[in-house]
């Protein structure tokens, strides 16, 4: 099996080797979904707001979801709000460095859990995305691989020391170079890489963990969820006032993006006035 030398391959990004699990806890909630150069921004605000779950926790959800304007997907920012209270009545304040632990908190899912405990904790544990996935499908094997084989095998990967180093790298590999579109011109790994020595079919689209293309973001409910979010932000108003605010296309699903909206728990509507949820 290919051995990966990719650690000196990892960016130098702030919230690694920070030396703050908060921080790096969020950092990933917002790396979920969004890619690494529009986050650094917003994190930086954030934890200036929050700078510990014990802050994140005492701040009422509208505040909350000011501070995460830029990041979309705001089902994350409430998620993270429960996790903050979560950390704070269960752990008192302290974000958890055991693996299950992570896992119960609200808005953290395997991949999340594997990365705090990685980069934060130092566990030895592999953080696999779909970026991951495409490395492993693509320039490890050379195949399509199935869940249990690409968790198997990127644990199998994992070198003896530097294993945050070598996770981020493994990360950035795949944010950088190997995405859906490859840049195997550029990519570091190319010359070792299984898929490009042995040409043929690219074998990473049906692999486990590799998702499908995202759904195009324009004229889509969540580019209308956006618009309402960023509206509400600048204080309460009626449907009629959103609906001159949002784009002119997305004007028909407005009143079940409303509805989504609150059955989320991120708007709420009273005598006619739509405003950000307080909590
Ligand atoms: N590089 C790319 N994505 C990353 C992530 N989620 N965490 C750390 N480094 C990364």
């Amino acid at each position: 099996m290919l051995r990966l030398r990719a650690t000196s391959l990892a960016r130098d990004l702030p919230w690694i080797d920070c030396g703050d699990p908060w921080a790096v806890l969020v950092s990933e909630v917002m790396l979920q979904q969004t890619q690494v150069d529009r986050v650094v921004g917003p994190w930086r605000n954030f934890l200036d707001h929050y700078p510990t779950p014990r802050a994140l926790a005492a701040a009422p959800l509208d505040e909350v979801l000011r501070a995460w304007a830029g990041l979309g997907y705001h089902r994350r920012a409430r998620n993270l709000w429960r996790c903050a209270q979560e950390i704070t009545e269960r752990h008192d304040g302290d974000v958890p460095s055991d693996l299950d632990e992570l896992r119960a908190l609200s808005g953290v899912g395997p991949y999340t859990a594997a990365a705090v405990a990685s980069f934060a904790f130092e566990k030895r544990v592999a953080v696999l995305d779909t970026n991951v996935g495409r490395v492993l499908a693509r320039c490890v094997t050379n195949r399509r691989l199935t869940g249990p084989e690409a968790t198997q095998l990127a644990h199998a990967l994992l070198p003896r020391r530097d294993v945050a180093r070598f996770n981020q790298a493994m990360l950035d590999l795949g944010a950088t170079f190997c995405r859906a579109r490859p840049r195997c011109a550029t990519c570091p790994l190319a010359r070792v890489c299984a898929w490009r020595r042995a040409g043929g079919e690219d074998p990473a689209p049906f692999s486990a963990g590799v998702s499908r293309a995202q759904p195009r973001f324009v004229g889509s409910r969540r580019q209308l969820r956006g618009q309402v979010l960023a509206a509400l932000r600048e204080g309460p108003a009626t449907e009629a006032t959103l609906r001159v605010a949002v784009d002119e296309g997305l004007r028909p699903d407005l009143s079940s993006v409303l509805d989504d909206l609150a059955r989320d728990g991120l708007a709420r509507v009273a005598r006619g006035r739509w405003r950000l949820a307080e909590g």
